[in-house]
């Protein structure tokens, strides 16, 4: 059964710009659709935070369940992902940014250099990865077991943990 619809993101400028092939975007959905979701597409902004924040939040009127934004994490005056997420959503979903930082350190220390976040807008849970083909791989398998009970969670309008 599909977990739902999901959109990927690569935030770049780079790739925006054409002057890049986005590698990262299409492995983020290959992930996603290995783990069950109907990925609609795979589009690319540049880092610009007005064109994030406004693309989260039609994403979200237009019913997507999940969106995983790519990039744009770092620490560069042009990395704007995380303050365009924390501007959109509605509550924060910190445990997620956690555990993707837990399981990538095992693999770099550079993980501690993404400053990614998660959180839900209205019913669409978004997630922050590195813009890196290896960071999303890391980062969306340490996720990824929790993906199908946070799909069913987020769908119900009093549902706990214990009730599904
Ligand atoms: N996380 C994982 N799992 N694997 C990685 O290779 N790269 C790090 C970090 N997180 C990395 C990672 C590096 S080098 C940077 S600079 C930051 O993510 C930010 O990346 P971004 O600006 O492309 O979002």
């Amino acid at each position: 059964m599909s977990l739902g619809k999901a959109l990927v993101l690569t935030i770049s400028d780079t790739a925006a710009a054409g002057k890049r092939e986005d590698l990262s975007g299409p492995e983020a959905r290959r992930i996603l659709t290995e783990a069950g979701f109907d990925v609609a597409g795979i589009e690319i902004l540049p880092d610009e935070r007005g064109a994030i924040e406004s693309r989260l939040r039609r994403a979200s009127e237009e019913d997507f369940r999940l969106v995983v934004t790519s990039g744009g994490t770092g620490l560069s005056p042009r990395d704007v992902t995380p303050e365009a997420t924390l501007a959109v959503i509605d509550r924060n979903v910190p445990g997620i940014a956690e555990m993707m930082r837990l399981e990538s350190l095992k693999a770099t220390p550079r993980a501690a250099l993404s400053r990614a976040v998660s959180g839900i807008r209205r019913s669409t849970l978004i997630i922050n990865l590195p813009g890196s083909v290896k960071g999303v791989r890391e980062c969306l398998t340490a996720v990824r077991p929790i993906l199908s009970h946070a799909m069913d969670v987020l769908g119900q309008s009093s549902l706990g943990c214990g009730e599904t």
